[in-house]
C-alpha cells in the first residue's frame, strides 16, 4: 500500500465492534474511520455520531463494495464471518476478523483458500496474544528459560455467566457452540502460541449443557431474550495431543457449580521450568540449590494495552504487506480443533486432525 493512511470500514457497532471503532478512530496517523454499518442500521448511526465517522452504510455488501474502503474490521456473530470475510477480501478489502475465525472448520476452510487466493491480509482478533504477561512470557520461552514444554494446563470458568441467552450466543447455528467456541478458543490460541505452535495431530473431548436449557447460569454480557432458545454446551474439557508428544488439557465454561474465580489461566510446564499465568498475574516456577523457586511476574505500569497493540499489528501488516501474528492458519487450526472437540463428544472418539483445505 502507498504511505498513506488506511481507509478503514466496521461491520457490526455491537459490544465488540464499539471497543474496535473506539480503538481505530484513536490512530489518527495510521488510518481513518471512513464508515460503519449494522443489519440494526440505528445503532450503526448512532456509533457514527458518537464517533464523528463520516458514513453509515446501508449494508456489509455496500460497504464492501465500495472503493473508498481498504479495510473492514468484522465484528458480527460467527456464523457470517465467514461469509463477509470471504466477500471482503475477494474486493480487494484487508480484514481483521472477530474470533472465532469461523463457526466451524469448514467456513474455516473457505477463509484459508480465498486469502492464498486473494493475498489479502487477515487478522484475526486474538488480544490475549499482546497482554503484557502473555509476551514476556512468550519472549522467555523463546529464549529456552523453560526448557520444553512438554504439557500445559488452561482454561476460564464461569460460575455464573451465560452471555446473551436466546440471542446469537446460545443458538448453535449462529454462534457454532458455547463456551468452548466462545472464550475457550481465546485460552486454546494463547496456549499453542506460547507453546511455541506445536502441531495438533488429535483431540478428545466432551461438553456438556447443564445450565443453559433450564435458563440457570445466566451471566451479565448481553441481555437476555426469553423468547428466544438454548442449544450449545455450557462447559467443555478437552485434551489435544500435538506431533511432538506434548499436550495440553483445556476446560471452560459459562456456568458451573465449582469454587471457580471466573479468571482465566493457563499453567506451561517445561523441562527447565513452569509458568502459571492467572488473569493478570503470572510466576515462574523452577529448582535451584535442590529448592522449589519462584519469581512473580508483573505487568509494566501504564501500559498501552493489548487491544492497542492488536490495531497497531493490524494496520502495520496492511500497510507493509507484514504476515499477521494471528493469521488465517492460526484461526484454522483453532476451529479445527474445535470442531476436533464437539466431534470426538459426539461421537465417543478420539478424533484424527484433517488439515486439508
Ligand atoms: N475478542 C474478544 O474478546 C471478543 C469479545 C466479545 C465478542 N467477540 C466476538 O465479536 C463478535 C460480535 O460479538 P458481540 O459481543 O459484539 O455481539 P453483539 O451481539 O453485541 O454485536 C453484534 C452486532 O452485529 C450486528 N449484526 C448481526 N449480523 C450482522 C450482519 N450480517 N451484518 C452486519 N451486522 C450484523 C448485530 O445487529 C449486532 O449489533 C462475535 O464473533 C464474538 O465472538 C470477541
Amino acid at each position: 500500500m502507498s504511505a498513506s493512511r488506511i481507509r478503514v470500514g466496521v461491520i457490526g457497532a455491537g459490544n465488540i465492534g464499539n471497543v474496535h471503532l473506539a480503538g481505530f478512530v484513536k490512530e489518527t496517523e495510521l488510518c481513518e474511520v471512513v464508515g460503519v454499518t449494522d443489519t440494526f442500521l440505528p445503532l450503526a448511526k448512532s456509533r457514527a455520531e458518537q464517533y464523528g465517522i463520516a458514513k453509515v452504510y446501508e449494508s456489509p455488501e455496500e460497504m464492501i463494495a465500495s472503493p473508498d474502503i481498504d479495510a473492514v474490521v468484522i465484528c458480527v456473530p460467527n456464523a457470517f464471518h465467514a461469509p463477509l470475510a470471504v466477500s471482503a477480501m475477494e474486493a480487494g478489502k484487508h480484514v481483521l476478523l472477530e474470533k472465532p475465525m469461523g463457526i466451524s472448520a469448514d467456513a474455516a476452510r473457505g477463509i484459508v483458500r480465498t486469502q492464498e487466493k486473494t493475498g489479502m491480509t487477515l487478522m484475526v482478533a486474538h488480544q490475549m496474544r499482546w497482554e503484557p504477561l502473555a509476551l514476556q512470557i512468550k519472549e522467555q520461552v523463546d529464549k529456552g528459560e523453560l526448557g520444553r514444554i512438554y504439557t500445559a494446563k488452561a482454561g476460564w470458568y464461569r460460575r455464573k455467566g451465560i452471555p446473551g441467552w436466546g440471542t446469537w450466543f446460545t443458538k448453535m447455528s449462529e454462534a457454532g457452540g458455547g463456551p468452548l467456541i466462545d472464550i475457550g478458543v481465546h485460552m486454546l490460541d494463547l496456549s499453542l502460541h506460547l507453546m511455541g505452535s506445536p502441531k495438533p495431530v488429535a483431540v478428545s473431548g466432551a461438553t456438556y449443557s447443564e445450565f443453559g436449557p433450564n435458563r440457570k447460569g445466566i451471566g451479565t454480557w448481553g441481555k437476555p431474550n426469553w423468547d428466544g432458545y438454548y442449544d450449545v454446551e455450557d462447559l467443555a474439557t478437552a485434551f489435544i495431543r500435538m506431533e511432538d508428544g506434548s499436550s495440553l488439557t483445556l476446560e471452560v465454561s459459562w456456568a458451573v457449580h465449582m469454587d471457580t474465580d471466573n479468571t482465566p489461566f493457563i499453567h506451561l510446564m517445561g523441562t527447565e521450568g513452569g509458568v502459571a499465568l492467572h488473569g493478570s498475574k503470572g510466576k515462574f516456577l523452577t529448582e535451584k540449590f535442590d529448592q522449589p523457586l519462584e519469581v512473580e511476574l508483573n505487568a509494566p505500569t501504564n501500559d498501552a494495552g493489548s487491544r492497542t497493540r492488536l490495531t497497531q499489528h493490524f494496520l502495520d501488516c496492511v500497510q507493509n504487506g507484514k504476515k499477521p501474528l494471528t493469521d488465517v492458519m492460526t484461526g484454522f487450526t483453532n476451529n479445527l480443533i474445535l470442531g476436533a472437540i464437539y466431534e470426538s463428544s459426539r461421537t465417543g472418539n478420539e478424533v484424527k486432525l484433517d488439515w486439508s483445505y
